[in-house]
């Protein structure tokens, strides 16, 4: 039987591929629950210092699985706690960043948000399609769209079900960088290198700090990043990245 994900590690980069390009990645509970469970070794492990989440040439992900969920009732959504499991996903410390090409679609999009960064195919399509289903955002859509575009656009994208193409998301700041489809791997790739070359603690440390700027107020936000800042000099990679630039070289950052 087919690999709902395929995984393989390229030095200190990890890259995940969703593997039901027939379905455009419907994300069913398989993909959910490989996500969670076969990244946790990768995101514990200091060797690893970067993921990168992609899709198929035509669909990063077409959102969830539809065919999955028509029949289900509210008392097995709730009673299931359908979707909890992605939690485990976006809670990963690792960076992560989406390469998306094709269709960011429902679930497709809200996964692209739960990495750290989006990197976009020209030929990327996002949206949150859900209305047109008879239902909402379930997997974070309402909440991290809305943060990341801000509420006209939220709305817009939502009610309206629309689709925006990679420019729109690059000029609205739910896209970092748009790019032609053919250079997105090596475009994603080289950022990921220069991520997982950094020492681990530092990118695990500012990437929580930047969440906390959209996940609480802005006094908590200033508080919870100058004691992550206080604590990096507890590292030894601190005092090599420091000394490396005043001695003019290349730091050796060791992950601790
Ligand atoms: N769930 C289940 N199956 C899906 C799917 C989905 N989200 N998206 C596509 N598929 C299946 C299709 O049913 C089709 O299967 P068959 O070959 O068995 O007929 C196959 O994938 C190919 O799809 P299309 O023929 O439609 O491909 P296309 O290239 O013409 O269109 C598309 C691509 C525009 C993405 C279209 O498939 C589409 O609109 N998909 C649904 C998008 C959507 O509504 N997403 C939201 C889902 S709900 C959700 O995500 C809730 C949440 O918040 C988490």
């Amino acid at each position: 039987m087919e690999r709902p994900i395929i995984i393989e590690q390229q030095d200190r980069v990890v890259i995940i591929t969703l593997n039901r390009p027939a379905a455009r990645n419907a994300l069913n509970s398989e993909i959910m629950h490989a996500l969670a469970a076969e990244l946790a070794p990768f995101d514990r492990d200091p060797g690893v210092g970067c993921f990168v989440l992609k899709g198929s040439d035509k669909a990063f992900a077409a959102g969830a699985d539809i065919k999955e969920m028509a029949d289900k009732s509210f008392s097995d959504m709730f009673g299931d706690d359908f979707f909890a499991a992605w939690d485990r996903f976006a809670s990963f410390r690792t960076p992560k960043i989406a390469a998306v090409s094709g269709y960011a679609l429902g679930g497709g999009c809200e996964l692209a948000m739960m990495c750290d960064i989006i990197f976009a195919a020209d030929t990327a399509m996002f949206g949150q399609p859900e209305i047109k289903l008879g239902v909402m955002p379930g997997m974070g859509g309402s909440q991290r769209l809305t943060k990341l575009v801000g509420k006209s656009k939220a709305m817009d994208m939502i009610l309206t079900g629309r689709m925006m193409d990679a420019t729109e998301a690059e000029r609205c700041g739910l896209v970092a960088r748009v790019v032609p489809a053919d250079k997105l791997m090596d475009e994603t790739l080289a950022a990921a290198r220069t991520i997982a070359g950094y020492g681990k603690a530092a990118t695990m440390a500012a990437r929580e700090a930047v969440d906390r700027a959209l996940e609480g107020g802005l006094r908590e936000g200033l508080l919870f990043e100058r004691r992550l800042f206080h604590s990096l000099f507890a590292t030894a990679d601190q005092k090599e990245g420091m000394t490396a630039f005043i001695e003019k070289r290349d730091p050796k950052f060791q992950g601790k």
